[in-house]
């Protein structure tokens, strides 16, 4: 991170996003592998595609003509094992149309998901996803205050909702895949120094 004149910070690195709440959830994780982030605000373009790869990449891209840094973009998706992988990578949809009620109404007995995120960093010269999946399950109610699916989704080898736990952020899909990222980063970083 570097301080300049008039206090304005200059990161090396930006989350670009409309979502504060993963901007926050990135940030603490970015922050606990030593790496600083800043929050660059910006709708991004999503285009409709089964893969979410492809819908990060494009994000990524149209986020780089934006920000113009090097920077990450978060692309993520619920896949319900009885609804065949329902919303997956219409999750955002889905969550604005029907929400975590219509979600609920869906489900029988069957309830097992998982979440999957993709990490993509983008700077002039690179292009690179990180993905990784929490399997869990659908719970029969809304339970605790979150954001998103938070108030339905339940890790495995947990009882309670991400919405109830305390410790999300170092479980959780997106821990998991920039936990990979941070990896790869400060690997860069470090054969850019030599
Ligand atoms: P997006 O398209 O990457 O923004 O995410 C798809 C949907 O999943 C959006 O409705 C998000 O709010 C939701 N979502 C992504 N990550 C999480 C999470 O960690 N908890 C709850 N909901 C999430």
């Amino acid at each position: 991170m570097k301080v300049v004149a008039g206090m304005q910070q200059l990161f090396d690195i930006y989350f670009v996003s409309s979502n504060k709440h993963k901007f926050q959830e990135v940030k603490k994780i970015l922050n606990s592998f030593g790496i600083q982030i800043g929050f660059f605000k910006s709708e991004l373009e999503e285009i409709q595609s089964n893969s979410l790869k492809d819908i990060a990449i494009k994000k990524a891209q149209d986020a780089f003509s934006k920000c113009k840094k090097p920077l990450i973009i978060e692309d993520d998706g619920l896949f319900i094992d009885s609804l065949l992988g329902f919303p997956g990578p219409y999750s955002s949809y889905v969550f604005k149309t029907i929400g975590n009620g219509g979600i609920l109404n869906l489900l029988k007995n069957n309830r097992r998901a998982k979440f999957v995120s993709i990490i993509t960093f983008c700077d002039k010269h690179t292009l690179q996803s990180f993905d990784a999946k929490i399997s869990g399950s659908i719970s029969k109610s809304l339970k605790g205050k979150g954001w998103g699916y938070d108030p339905i989704f339940i890790p495995e080898n947990y009882s309670q909702t991400f919405a109830q736990l305390s410790n999300k952020n170092q479980v959780s899909h997106r821990y998991k895949a920039l936990k990979k990222f941070s990896k790869w980063y400060l690997r860069m970083q470090e054969s850019n120094d030599q």
